[in-house]
């Protein structure tokens, strides 16, 4: 039996799965101040919603999903992303009908796609994203961007490009389109497989193409600013101009197209300064896309980030990293005192304390070792002399001061030692800052 995990997949444990909660929940807390709501979609969908959505000439679609019948012979597919779910569940839901427009979502979970594996790109990964719908002012744009700059912000995550493009208006497309056309049936001939097929069914999507040999051919060909039609320009001005105002630093990036055949307006990426991770966030505007998986037509704008892209950036920038330990360790050093450790974890827990323990006795040196190896931050240790004077020892494992403790006052006295660790390490903190 193979016990190592799929390919482009992998297990996360412990501190690292702390770490991501903990990407999760910044994302969350600030996509809620921007008055974003949950929304949880299932991981399968019917796969005609990607054709319709990420787009036939995309490479998610044509390579990377993973489809497969099920037993009552429907195709279905794990969910290469989450934006096309989500229109999904406004149309199949009417969550349009009921509420005050703009509808405005955040999702936090698992996407699949067979992909390369390397480093930041799994088979097997995790978006956190917005998604804003029914509203087309050029701000609502803006509100997304700003929101992205500060996650990664929130997160300290600075040294951050932002790349902002507009593919346009439909007028502007169009005419971007017949150019692409006239220029790459000059050389499509010799460019690959892949291009020749782009060629035919979205010329737009030959940009994506990473084969070395036909980047000369990219290189040359027309750039869409050039194409823009007057109320795209206007549109992508106001865009820079608030995103100016809100401090925002940007470049323009006339060769961002996105892989995804949904966007249409403009589109953006984060990126780190100094590391060629990929995007680590990414997102754009999309005028149709509820429309064409059978909603109304307001149009929406998202972003996404990748999980494993932040941990990666966080864990590079972040000596420093969270970490969590028990508040106590119970050490018990015989046989009557494992007993009565329990209880006392139990009643610990019960009022909120986070309490470990050794299931058997053992010698203090070990016991003082695990207690430092799991970051606890006191050790409570009960011994013989304990139990008879109806005591415990709690030893501060920073400062290394002990303290005997009345069993029938613990909870107080613990509580307020707690507190004192508490702000002792809230002031070496802010001393570091
Ligand atoms: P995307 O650019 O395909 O856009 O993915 C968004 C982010 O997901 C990327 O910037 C990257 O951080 C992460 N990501 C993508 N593929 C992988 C992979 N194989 N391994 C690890 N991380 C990956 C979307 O998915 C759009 N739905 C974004 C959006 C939301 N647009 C509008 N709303």
């Amino acid at each position: 039996m193979e016990i190592n995990p799929v390919k482009g997949t992998h297990d996360i444990i412990g501190d690292e799965a702390e770490m991501y909660s903990f990407y999760e929940y910044d994302c969350r807390l600030m996509a809620e101040l921007f008055g974003y709501k949950e929304i949880r979609t299932p991981i399968i969908e019917h796969t005609p919603l990607f054709l319709r959505s990420v787009g036939e000439s995309s490479d998610i679609v044509t390579k990377e999903m993973y489809t497969f019948d099920d037993k009552g012979g429907r195709s279905l597919t794990l969910r290469p992303e989450l934006t096309a779910g989500v229109m999904r569940s406004i149309v199949s839901n009417k969550l349009h009908a009921n509420a005050d427009l703009p509808l405005k979502y955040f999702y936090c979970g698992p996407c699949f796609r067979y992909e390369r594996p390397q480093a930041g790109r799994y088979r097997q990964f995790h978006q956190f994203g917005v998604e804003t719908v029914g509203v087309s002012s050029y701000l609502s744009d803006v509100e997304v961007i700003i929101l992205g700059k500060r996650i990664l912000e929130s997160l300290g995550i600075d040294k951050v490009k932002v790349l902002i493009n507009s593919l346009g208006d439909e007028e502007s497309r169009e005419a971007y389109r017949k150019a692409l056309k006239e220029y790459f049936a000059k050389h499509i001939d010799k460019m690959c497989g892949d291009c020749k097929r782009r060629f035919e069914i979205n010329p737009l999507r030959i940009l994506d193409c990473k084969v070395p040999e036909d980047q000369e051919f990219i290189a040359g060909a027309p750039k869409m600013k050039d194409y823009l039609s007057d109320a795209a320009k206007l549109y992508m001005d106001n865009v820079e101009e608030a995103l100016r105002k809100a401090g925002i630093d940007f470049e323009v990036d006339d060769n961002l197209v996105r892989g995804l055949d949904y966007y249409t307006g403009v589109v953006f990426e984060y990126h780190m300064e100094d590391d060629d991770i990929g995007a680590i966030g990414a997102g754009g505007h999309y005028k149709n896309l509820l429309k064409e998986v059978g909603g109304p037509d307001l149009e929406g704008v998202g972003l996404s980030f990748g999980l494993e892209r932040l941990h990666y950036v966080f864990t590079k920038y972040h000596e420093e990293r969270p970490q969590s330990g028990p508040d106590f360790y119970l050490m018990p050093m015989n046989d009557e005192a494992v007993d009565l450790a329990f209880s006392l974890a139990d009643i610990l827990r019960s009022n909120g304390f986070a309490a470990e323990m050794n299931y058997e006795p053992k010698s203090f040196k070990s016991s003082f070792k695990i207690a430092e190896r799991k970051r606890s931050k006191f050790a409570i240790i009960i011994g013989e002399d304990e139990i008879a004077k109806k005591q415990i020892t709690v030893k501060n494992l920073k400062t290394q001061e002990q303290s005997s403790v009345n069993t029938d006052d613990m909870l107080m006295v613990l509580r307020s030692m707690l507190e004192e660790y508490i702000q002792a390490q809230n002031v070496e903190e802010a001393e570091v800052k």
